[in-house]
């Protein structure tokens, strides 16, 4: 059984595509045990209210430093046994002790077809404007595993879609989302039937 914390900051589409994976049982062994957002007003802690599941508003501003707001974070995943984590849309910095207790097992969803249109600058419609400026025939969307650098673990799950002429950076956005909603689920679910081999997460 994975039990997965979601951390995310704004819609909370691809958390929505998750919730409704479990629900049509196209995902068995997953369970949300805990949706964390740094944004108090964000779609995605409504959609955690509204099923019932558990929830937290939690970010670096409510505490005087870094390391406090990490030692919060980890304090909640434990709570709430959470033993992986998903970022969906989760537009801040993962701490560095998150990441090394939870090695290999936080994943994320990236727009583009890593390693092109990943890094620094590249999140949100900026992603599509760029493959549009670059004149690329295909972009996509991939499921990553996060490491210390942006958009740099390794790759879990790719997807392609067409790029036409005429495409705004908002057609494509939406092209693209449409895949995401389609691979986040499939590669929790890879996780979940053990055909992705991690190493076990490190002692904390
Ligand atoms: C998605 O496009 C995802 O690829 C990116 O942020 C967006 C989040 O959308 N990391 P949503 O909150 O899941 O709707």
């Amino acid at each position: 059984m994975l039990n997965i914390a979601v951390f995310g900051s704004g819609r909370g589409s691809n958390f929505q595509a998750i919730l409704s994976a479990i629900e049509t049982r196209k995902l068995p062994g997953v369970r949300i045990v805990l949706v964390v957002s740094n944004n108090s007003d964000s779609g995605i802690l409504d959609i955690a209210r509204r099923n019932g599941l558990p929830s937290m508003h939690l970010s670096e501003r409510q505490f005087p430093d870094e390391n406090a707001f990490t030692d919060a974070v980890l304090a909640s995943l434990a709570r709430h046994g959470a033993d992986f984590i998903a970022l969906a849309g989760y537009m801040k910095r993962v701490p560095q002790r998150v990441i090394a207790a939870y090695r290999n097992r936080i994943i994320n969803i990236h727009p583009a077809l890593l390693p092109k249109f990943g890094g620094k600058g590249m999140y949100g419609i900026h992603v599509h404007e760029a493959v549009l400026a670059a004149g690329e025939p295909v972009t996509g969307a991939t499921v990553h595993v996060v490491d210390e650098d942006y958009d740099h673990g390794a790759v879990v799950l790719q997807r392609q879609v067409p790029v036409y002429p005429g495409d705004t950076p908002e057609i494509l956005a939406a092209r693209v989302l449409e895949v995401e909603h389609q691979i986040y689920p499939e590669a929790l679910a890879l996780f979940a039937a053990g055909k992705i081999r991690v190493p076990a997460p490190l002692q904390h």
